[in-house]
């Protein structure tokens, strides 16, 4: 709608400028924004105010002189001008009506994407193997899965790359104690946190360990097979403690998405080869860098991405250059996301820099790193268990559901034992992913179980709940949600405004895939659930006054039922048809 009122002003200015009302040469950004207040019409755009000083117009002169030019749209009813001089566009509601009636029976709801489909590589999750993965891998899991699943509703062709930390001198401590313990390596490893401090341990405290250790990384590099099977069998299962997690979250990722660091390995020498044939290559300390003028130092002074250490060895910007130009080349993204720590985005304001600068990565290529914040205790520190320890995943998934089964029981004791185990799953696990997903992606956020779980407010809990409740009009009628179809009128104010705001849901999942931030999906679906309530209860539906009304009702509420589930859907959350 935005859209087509942008065309009309376009058109509006093209014949102001032919008629010589407006001087050529203008090309304004037209803004056109949702109104909040609805007797302000539904849509308003500042163009008048914009142009009235070029045009040497008092704005609300200007304004009219638009309104005269503008062309008839049928989608529209009237326009007028509202306070400086705004432009406040009304929509037709039998126009709305109509497309809302099309939306009811189309699968993708009326979503397209506005610009052209592209092919996305969305990094994620990508925890370090060595470790278990701990609530720092919780937002890039949950955030990226997200973003991805909007972008392939949309029609992207998405592409999820996990660039798990699978290489590095912490190896060499883990092989040494796998060696050592061969017979208990699965059992203990079945508590990777447990396995890694075991083997700090014995690091810390054995010179001889130690030695092997250091033994152990360099024959791994080297490529010795015995190395290479303790190694890959260490990873393999490390990496199905994730996938269970990624089950558990009802995240769509594979272990066929997993391209760890190390399968970046045998391209690195050649990343360093082409940066110095290249003549992109500095020597600084015997380390091999390549210096960007752009990136100072407190002092002043550039700043490097170091590809090589004098040593010898690589580092994780080189292996992200090789994984840059693999994406260009091989898997001929368009776009890549980087769902990372908000902390590394100089490392990759870097790392993108100088792969344009080697023509890693084709000249289209979008790279963008969708930095996100700490995520921190409930009283704002860094989150902790309470002996100081990092906050294992498992444990967090565990505490929610526990939390969700006992407030779910309290609400609703006659449940049986099975249903109140499967909401319970629902409601913990989507109280955890929707807390975060509904903060801004880039400020650090407060875990708050309290908060997460309660049934007021944009949470998890409140939106699985309103959807229950525009299922149960469908109980109560015996039909299903997908049997309704028809004519849609708009009469009351509630109707009109919760029918406005569902044909915005194609411009709100434009606009997260645009800017990778599914805060503004739940936004939506919040407002949406609000404005479902108020209709809900202003204009009873099955109990309406005439048939038509009835059956115009029950179209308005099974939309908003198919937005909702959809729209809880593409964050990663199940719904439930009874809670
Ligand atoms: N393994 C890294 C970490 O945990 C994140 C990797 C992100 N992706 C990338 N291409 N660098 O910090």
């Amino acid at each position: 709608m935005k859209d087509s009122i942008r065309h009309l002003i376009q058109q509006a200015l093209i014949r102001l400028t032919a008629e010589g009302v407006l001087p050529e040469g203008l090309t304004p950004a037209i803004q056109v924004e949702n109104t909040r207040d609805k007797t302000h019409g539904d849509f308003a755009s500042n163009i008048a105010m914009m142009l009235a000083k070029p045009a040497g117009m008092k704005p609300r002169d200007l304004a009219q002189k638009l309104i005269d030019a503008l062309p008839a749209d049928t989608a529209i009813s009237k326009v007028e001008i509202a306070g400086p001089g705004f432009l406040n566009f009304f929509q037709n509601s039998a126009a709305l009506a109509g497309r809302l009636e099309a939306v009811l029976t189309d699968s993708r709801l009326g979503v397209r994407k506005t610009t052209p489909a592209q092919r996305v590589v969305v990094d994620l999750s990508s925890p370090n193997l060595a470790k278990e993965m701990h609530v720092g891998h919780l937002r890039s899991t949950i955030i990226g899965d997200a973003v991805g699943r909007v972008l392939e509703f949309l029609g992207d062709t998405v592409i999820r790359q996990n660039h798990v930390g699978d290489w590095g001198t912490q190896f060499g401590m883990l092989l040494a104690y796998l060696e050592e313990n061969p017979a208990s390596a699965e059992t203990e490893l079945s508590d990777l946190e447990q396995f890694y401090r075991a083997a700090k341990q014995r690091f810390d405290d054995s010179a001889a360990f130690a030695d092997r250790a250091r033994e152990l990384v360099v024959s791994l590099q080297a490529g010795n097979d015995e190395c290479l099977r303790l190694w890959a069998r260490f990873n393999e299962i490390s990496l199905s403690h994730c996938q269970k997690l990624y089950d558990r979250l009802n995240v769509k990722l594979t272990p066929n998405d997993v391209k760890g660091e190390s399968a970046y390995n045998a391209e690195l020498p050649q990343i360093v080869d082409d940066l110095q044939a290249k003549g992109l290559l500095s020597e600084s300390d015997g380390a091999k860098c390549v210096f960007l003028d752009e990136f100072k130092n407190a002092e002043g002074n550039p700043l490097p991405v170091i590809v090589q250490k004098a040593g010898g060895g690589y580092l994780y910007a080189t292996t992200d250059l090789a994984a840059m130009r693999y994406r260009s080349q091989q898997l001929k993204a368009d776009r890549v996301l980087y769902f990372v720590d908000q902390r590394q985005a100089l490392h990759f304001q870097m790392a993108f820099e100088a792969a344009r600068r080697a023509h890693f990565v084709h000249d289209g290529m979008q790279l963008e790193h969708m930095g996100f914040g700490t995520m921190n205790g409930a009283d704002g520190r860094p989150f902790k268990t309470r002996d100081g320890g990092t906050v294992k995943l498992v444990d967090l998934l565990d505490e929610a559901e526990q939390r969700a089964y006992t407030l779910v029981k309290s609400k609703n004791p006659d449940l049986d034992e099975a249903e109140l185990r499967t909401i319970a799953r629902a409601v913990g696990i989507g109280a955890v992913k929707y807390a975060d997903l509904s903060k801004h992606r880039t400020s650090d956020y407060r875990f708050n179980f309290e908060l997460m779980l309660s049934f007021e407010g944009n949470t998890a809990p409140y939106l699985l709940y309103a959807y229950t409740r525009v299922s149960s009009v469908f109980r109560k009628l015996g039909k299903g949600i997908d049997e309704i179809a028809g004519h849609i009128q708009l009469d009351t104010e509630q109707e009109l405004t919760l029918a406005a705001r569902l044909a915005q849901f194609g411009e709100t999942l434009n606009n997260v895939g645009e800017k990778g931030e599914p805060h503004l999906l739940c936004s939506y679906l919040y407002d949406l659930a609000g404005l479902f309530s108020s209709f809900y209860e202003h204009c009873p539906i099955l109990t309406a006054e005439n048939e038509a009304v009835k059956q115009s009702r029950l179209r308005l509420a099974a939309l908003t039922g198919k937005t909702l589930k959809q729209g809880l859907e593409l964050l990663g959350l199940e719904t439930l048809e009874r809670m």
